[in-house]
């Protein structure tokens, strides 16, 4: 069969930094034969505690860095970007955009029985009201909690998950959403599943986890297919990743977020 070139253009994933690779993870195992160039803004990272104002115009330099990759689809992992900027992201590209929060929230109320649901995330997602909007939206009745875990950040990336300083922060920061009874928790930034083990303990494993990217990594094939534009090819995907700092430190805590070995990672021109 014959590919259609728009079909082995690659999907464009971008990130404040390290995180969407969580997201990558889920995409090349959803889809495993997409090409993928993954650009993280180690420069400027965290978005987290960020204005909306400067999240908007980094987003928009991001997606120019990706449009310049002739992508065929942006896949937007950075929860933060996805609450306070998807709409810039689809002002500034051409192609389909793929953000974060509603397969997020559409998964949660899915799985949520009682329609109790937590949401945690940066202090720029849940300032937003991105994800309680999203799932009222879904579901008006839903009771939706919410709590930014800002510390979670650099404790996943420290890979500091088995450790004693993680658990407190952790119990000090889920407790009070452990208290509304919550039956499903979003775990609504691109950092946290490296934490499932941590936040699941809190609740004695009795509340469903959602993760973000592989919800959303289900969406981008059902988008892809809507499109006719996935990749028939049964080849070993091109993932190329792209960095704004020197990449050095991606390297070695990438392959813990990628959960595989990154191989070779660039500078992006254009950056500082
Ligand atoms: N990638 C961000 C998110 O998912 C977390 C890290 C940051 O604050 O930049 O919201």
């Amino acid at each position: 069969m014959t590919s259609k070139p728009q079909q082995v253009q690659p999907i464009g994933v971008f990130d404040s930094g390290i995180g969407g690779l969580t997201v990558v993870r889920a995409l090349m195992q959803r889809l495993p034969h997409e090409n993928i160039v993954y650009f993280g803004d180690t420069a400027r990272v965290p978005y987290g505690p960020k204005s909306p104002q400067v999240v908007r115009e980094y987003a928009a330099q991001d997606t120019d860095f990706l449009m310049r990759h002739t992508v065929k689809m942006i896949v937007v992992a950075c929860n933060t970007v996805s609450s306070v900027a998807l709409e810039v992201v689809q002002k500034h590209s051409k192609v389909p955009v793929v953000g974060v929060i509603l397969p997020g929230a559409k998964a949660a109320v899915e799985a949520s029985s009682k329609k109790r649901i937590g949401v945690i995330g940066t202090v720029g997602t849940i300032a937003s009201n991105a994800y309680v909007n999203a799932i009222r939206r879904l579901d008006s009745k839903a009771t939706v909690v919410s709590q930014a875990c800002p510390l979670f950040v650099p404790l996943a990336e420290e890979g500091l998950v088995d450790h004693k300083a993680t658990e407190l922060i952790a119990k000090e920061y889920l407790f009070p959403l452990k208290l509304q009874k919550i039956d499903t928790l979003v775990l609504g930034c691109t950092h946290y599943p490296i934490l499932t083990s941590v936040i699941q303990h809190v609740f004695d494993g009795a509340t469903a986890l959602i993760d973000s990217g592989i919800a959303t990594a289900e969406e981008v094939a059902r988008v892809l297919d809507e499109h006719g534009v996935k990749n028939p090819s049964n080849q070993k995907a091109n993932v190329q990743f792209f960095v704004s700092d020197i990449p050095h430190k991606f390297t070695e805590v990438g392959e813990r977020f990628l959960g595989q070995k990154l191989g070779r990672v660039r500078k992006a021109e254009g950056f500082l």
